[in-house]
């Protein structure tokens, strides 16, 4: 199994990609804690996880990714449960936005401001600091978006958080080579999660046509890709964004 033996905390783990990806990771051999502000809905994604055959391999914890002391207090959780710490996916997100000119600058940039980039800044940071103390490297791999290489509608502020996900990544991989640790982004397109479920059926259909296969993306199929990237198998990727937005940007 591609993940045997690690251990990974996935923020946002309680819904659409981040459920996904921790659902595979334990099927590939991981011990993982789902770490998300909304603890009801990661114990019970924990609970569903575990009866599928995987007791003693996935654990839940809440956390607020825009409180740096609650990052690292997960941080230290995983490894008061499973004895370290491999992976972090730095996936909680939020969405939403208005246009430019309508903003009120508190309330349309902050809290996009406070998950979408801060949550990731604290996640690599916590994460970085436990590795540089193990000593055994690690992966940290962050969730950007299409929206973080393009300007789109309604995206002034989110595209700027998913853009800085990308710096991010970028820096945290030159800075913590020494340290044995790789650090990647992903930039997913349209993905049948609740931040797209919400919308019509119409507007779903949209977003669709936007994709090269027609369909919105599985959080499973993103999952697929996430597991690769936290694997050994992908060592020499590091720095780097990788596109899983089924050609919404050729
Ligand atoms: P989702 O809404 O299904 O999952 C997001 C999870 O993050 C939820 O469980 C939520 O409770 C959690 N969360 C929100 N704020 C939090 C906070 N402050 N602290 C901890 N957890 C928090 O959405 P989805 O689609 O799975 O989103 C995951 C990531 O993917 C997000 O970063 C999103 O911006 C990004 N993304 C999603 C796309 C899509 O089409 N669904 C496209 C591109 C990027």
């Amino acid at each position: 199994m591609r993940l045997d033996g690690k251990v990974a905390l996935i923020t946002g783990g309680a819904s659409g990609i981040g459920l996904a990806t921790s659902r595979k990771f334990v099927r590939e051999g991981a011990k993982v804690v789902i770490a998300d502000i909304n603890l009801d809905q990661a114990e019970a994604a924990a609970a569903a996880i575990a009866a599928e055959g995987f007791e003693g391999s996935v654990a839940a914890v809440r956390v607020n990714v825009s409180v740096f002391a609650e990052v690292e207090a997960a941080v230290a959780r995983a490894v008061e449960v499973f004895g370290k710490l491999d992976v972090i996916f730095n996936n909680a997100g939020i969405a939403g936005g208005k246009p430019l000119l309508e903003h009120d600058p508190v309330a349309d940039y902050e809290p996009i401001i406070r998950v979408d980039q801060d949550g990731v800044y604290y996640g690599i940071l916590a994460a970085g600091r436990q590795f540089r103390a193990q000593g055994t490297g690690g992966v940290i791999i962050s969730t950007s978006s299409i929206y973080g290489e393009q300007a789109a509608e309604l995206s002034f502020t989110y595209s700027a958080a998913k853009a800085a996900v990308i710096s991010f990544t970028r820096s945290a991989a030159y800075e913590l080579a020494e340290y044995g640790v790789r650090a990647v982004a992903i930039t997913p397109g349209r993905v049948g999660t609740p931040i797209i479920n919400q919308f019509s059926e119409e507007l779903k259909a949209v977003f669709a046509s936007e994709q090269l296969r027609n369909k919105l993306t599985e959080p499973e199929e993103i999952a697929n890709v996430v597991a690769f990237l936290a694997s050994d198998e992908a060592n020499v990727i590091n720095g780097t964004v990788v596109s899983v937005d089924d050609g919404y940007s050729v």
